[in-house]
């Protein structure tokens, strides 16, 4: 790693920063490793408006944590109320853009009113603090405005991103015992319509205790709604308006007091199992993490222009495009579609006519542009820009050095930050103003996040060795719990390292004491940033009529890091292999979503076993990860040696 370039922040972008030196850096680390509880006590006092006072930091029952006990707040409040008594009222909170070319600008001001009007609608059809909602928009205002209201009300919102199956929205639907759905009739993406209504009606019937489906008329085409249960937002929103008392009223609909651990949100994402876990996060502690990394990582100032590419059905743009930058006072742009529409520079556009400043996004949307031609981002003038960011899987230094000249016209630091879902904020990551940036690290931790490297027995491996990455010491934004399931939190997180939250990712930590993640450990791809299952498209595909047994691995891949890849052995039967490839893909986009579509299906007469019958995906990954180097299919799909192997090999 020694040939690869370094890059110390220039003095111009120190010289602005909020936090300008190592040592500022290292004052606020070790504060924090030495009294965590005072660290985090005094920022949450500070940083965030409280109804009343927490009296207790920490409530450390492993590994069940309660931040900020005794506390009342609302995150709502926090991120407009509080902004109307400053300048801040008339900024832009929100820059939206639509796919077809609309735009909305919404400041602070108008954005509370809206919040209020929605949650006095929600309230006014009888929900309330500890209710459940699903939500599931497309990238507008009014997604974010769900959010708010929601949490204005303390409803639990659940946002599944739009781009799952109707399967999936029910499977979580369930789960969560949701009594509402607010989603919209449809969304743009490529210049067609995604029906997302349609969506809900299918998902529902088996969902008898979903009270109403809120919906917002976007696309404006033909759906259906139910009696008694489906309402429209805009009728529902006009009849506000019956008096101007009434309207008032519903305008400044008060923020609830809730409590420091009141469920904020519950987001499903894929687990080692074919079922997703609900991620639980409460209020004051996420808040105050989505809230502290805007000022340390994104180095937030008054006037910046924030563009997190991020849809908000990912945990990125829960912390990334709402909470985070509205709670800290940002002008945060939403972009409804998608980046290749109507050309390949239409990111490149948005920065340049909105002048954005802080633009984050994923190595899979920089490596998709890459290949596009320079061409695209040179036409525009993208000098507005001071500091790029990256999420989602690690960027391959090659990206990293397009987006550092290319993009960042090599002025601007960028910012490669690691953090899950389970974090709820950012936790390795350059400070800009601080960090000397090396290609390919997340480089350190930040303050108050004590994290190690260890080997297979928990022992920390030191330096300069491969081993899981562990989270030593509780944080205000982490989990809570899985949704319904205490146990599988346990075993999942915290049964490996004794005490320590175990990540999931395999990582090294150099002589620097940098950060270099390497991926994942269990068997769970990732695929465009986004988190998938393997067990959970098998057992899609194993569902339908024709399959016997699958496996699936991920596989490298160019532009996505990496791609479903799936071994199919079928039931008896005269198949016709190439029409029934295509009918498993598009049974996996019904079963899960398009975007978890397997890139290739090979069908095979056996899978490569142990002898007691396990899977050896381990071998299946090494077969699809040579193919794609060697180029040898021929040899290597005979899966018959294969299972010869495994029995020469046996793993159990
Ligand atoms: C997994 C979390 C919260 C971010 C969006 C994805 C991988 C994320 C990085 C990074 C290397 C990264 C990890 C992690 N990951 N960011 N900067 N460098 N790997 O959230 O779906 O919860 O996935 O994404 O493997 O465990 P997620």
């Amino acid at each position: 790693m020694s040939q690869l370039k370094s890059y110390p922040p220039s003095d111009e972008f120190v010289a602005a920063a909020n936090i300008k030196s190592r040592q500022e850096y290292d004052t606020l680390y070790t504060q924090a490793q030495e009294d965590a509880a005072a660290f985090w006590g005094s920022l949450a006092e500070k940083q965030l408006s409280w109804f009343k006072p927490f009296t207790q930091t920490l409530d450390w029952q492993a590994p069940f944590a309660k931040w900020f006990v005794g506390g009342k707040i609302n995150v709502s409040y926090n991120c407009l109320d509080r902004h109307l008594e400053t300048d801040r009222k008339d900024k832009p909170a929100l820059i939206f853009e639509g796919e077809p070319g609309d735009e909305r600008i919404i400041t602070y001001a108008e954005l509370h009113r809206l919040v209020c009007r929605l949650a006095t609608v929600l309230k006014n059809l009888g929900y309330q603090a500890g209710d459940r909602a699903v939500i599931y928009m497309p990238m507008i205002p009014e997604l974010a405005i769900s959010l708010l209201a929601c949490a204005r009300l303390g409803i639990t919102h659940s946002v599944v991103f739009g781009g799952f199956s109707a399967e999936a929205l029910k499977a979580r639907t369930l789960d969560l015992d949701a009594q509402l759905v607010i989603t919209a009739d449809g969304g743009w993406r490529r210049g067609k319509e995604v029906r997302l209504k349609d969506a809900v009606d299918e998902s529902l019937h088996d969902c008898p205790n979903v009270r109403h489906v809120l919906t917002y008329k976007r696309t404006n085409s033909a759906i259906a709604m139910k009696d008694g249960r489906d309402v429209w937002w805009h009728e529902q929103d006009a009849s506000l308006d019956a008096t101007r008392e009434s309207t008032q009223a519903a305008e400044t609909c008060p923020a609830v007091e809730l409590d420091s651990e009141h469920p904020l949100f519950v987001l499903y994402t894929s687990g080692t199992t074919g079922k997703p876990k609900g991620i639980l996060h409460t209020t004051a502690g996420y808040l105050l993490g989505a809230q502290m990394t805007m000022k340390w990582v994104f180095d937030l100032q008054e006037k910046d222009i924030y563009w997190c590419t991020a849809d908000i059905g990912w945990v990125t743009g829960h912390s990334y495009v709402v909470y985070g930058p509205l709670a800290a006072g940002a002008t945060s742009v939403i972009y409804e579609g998608a980046p290749d529409f109507p050309a390949f520079d239409r990111l490149w556009d948005i920065v340049e006519r909105r002048k954005v400043s802080v633009f984050y996004t994923s190595p899979t949307a920089i490596r998709a542009l890459i290949r596009q031609g320079n061409h695209w981002p040179e036409a525009h003038n993208l000098s507005s820009l001071r500091l790029l960011g990256s999420v989602g899987e690690p960027i391959n230094p090659a990206a990293w050095e397009w987006y550092h000249s290319v993009i960042g016209g090599n002025r601007c630091p960028i910012v490669d930050t690691w953090w899950q879902t389970e974090t709820g904020s950012i936790m390795i990551s350059p400070l800009p103003g601080v960090v000397t940036l090396k290609p390919g690290s997340a480089t350190l931790p930040l303050p108050g996040v004590v994290v190690d490297i260890v080997d297979a027995h928990g022992r920390p491996a030191g330096n300069n060795r491969e081993g899981f990455l562990i989270i030593k010491q509780p944080w205000p934004s982490m989990i809570r719990n899985i949704w319904g399931d205490p146990e599988r939190f346990k075993e999942q997180y915290w049964s490996r390292v004794p005490g320590a939250y175990f990540t999931g990712d395999a990582a090294r930590r150099d002589d620097e004491g940098f950060y270099w993640v390497l991926g994942r450990v269990d068997d769970v791809m990732n695929v465009s940033g986004h988190r998938l299952s393997t067990m959970e498209v098998e057992s899609a595909l194993v569902h339908h009529k024709a399959v016997a047994e699958a496996a699936v691995v991920g596989k490298p891949h160019e532009i996505t890091g990496q791609a479903v890849c799936a071994f199919v052995t079928l039931k008896k039967g005269d198949w016709d292999k190439a029409s029934l490839e295509k009918e498993l893909r598009q049974w996996i986009a019904h079963e899960i979503g398009p975007f978890a579509r397997p890139d290739e299906i090979r069908f095979t007469e056996a899978l490569p076993k142990t002898r007691s019958g396990k899977i050896m995906r381990r071998l299946l990954r090494e077969i699809v990860t040579n193919n794609a180097v060697a180029g040898d299919v021929t040899t290597l799909e005979d899966l018959s040696v294969l299972s010869h192997l495994a029995a020469l090999h046996d793993e159990d």
